[in-house]
C-alpha cells in the first residue's frame, strides 16, 4: 500500500510500486481530468503537482509519491469554484481541442505559487515544457498575465 495526499485527502493505493501516477489517478482512482499524451516525458499533458511543483506524472513511479502532496486539475480550485487563473484562462478563451490544457493549467498555477508576478521570460520558461498543438501559447500567457494583476 501506498499512501500520500490526492487533492487535500489521504489516500492508500494497491499499486505495483513502478506504475506511473498517471495511471494510479485516471485508471485506479477514476480521475480523468490528466491527460496522457507521449508517455515519455516530453509533452506534459500528464502534469500534476507535487509537492507544489509542476511534475510529469506518466514517469513518474507511484512509489515517489509516498507521504507527498499530489494535486491534479480536479484539485484546482473547488468543484463549485473557478482558481482566479481558471476565470482568466475562461475570460482569454485559451483552449481550443482542449486536449493540453489540464497540464497547462498546473504549470501555470505552479508558476503563479512561486512567482505571482512573472515576467514574460518567466512565463516562457516555465511553461516551455507544456506543449499545445493548437498554439495556444498566446492566449495562455494573456490568462497568466491576468491572473496575476
Ligand atoms: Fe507525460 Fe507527455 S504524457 S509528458
Amino acid at each position: 500500500m501506498i499512501t500520500f495526499s490526492l487533492n487535500g485527502q489521504s489516500i492508500e493505493v494497491d499499486a505495483a510500486p513502478d506504475t506511473p501516477l498517471l495511471w494510479v489517478v485516471r485508471d485506479h482512482l477514476k480521475m480523468k481530468g490528466t491527460k496522457f499524451g507521449c508517455g515519455m516525458g516530453l509533452c506534459g499533458a500528464c502534469s500534476m503537482l507535487i509537492d507544489g511543483n509542476s511534475s510529469r506524472t506518466c514517469i513518474t513511479p507511484i512509489s515517489s509519491v509516498a507521504g507527498k502532496d499530489v494535486v491534479t486539475i480536479e484539485g484546482i480550485g473547488d468543484q463549485q469554484t473557478l482558481s482566479i487563473l481558471q476565470e482568466a484562462w475562461v475570460e482569454a478563451g485559451v483552449p481550443q481541442c482542449g486536449y493540453c490544457q489540464s497540464g497547462q493549467i498546473i504549470s501555470a498555477t505552479a508558476l503563479l505559487k512561486q512567482n505571482p508576478n512573472p515576467s514574460d521570460d518567466d512565463i516562457n520558461n516555465a511553461m516551455s515544457g507544456n506543449i499545445c498543438r493548437c498554439g495556444t501559447y498566446p492566449n495562455i500567457k494573456k490568462a497568466i498575465k491576468q491572473a496575476a494583476s
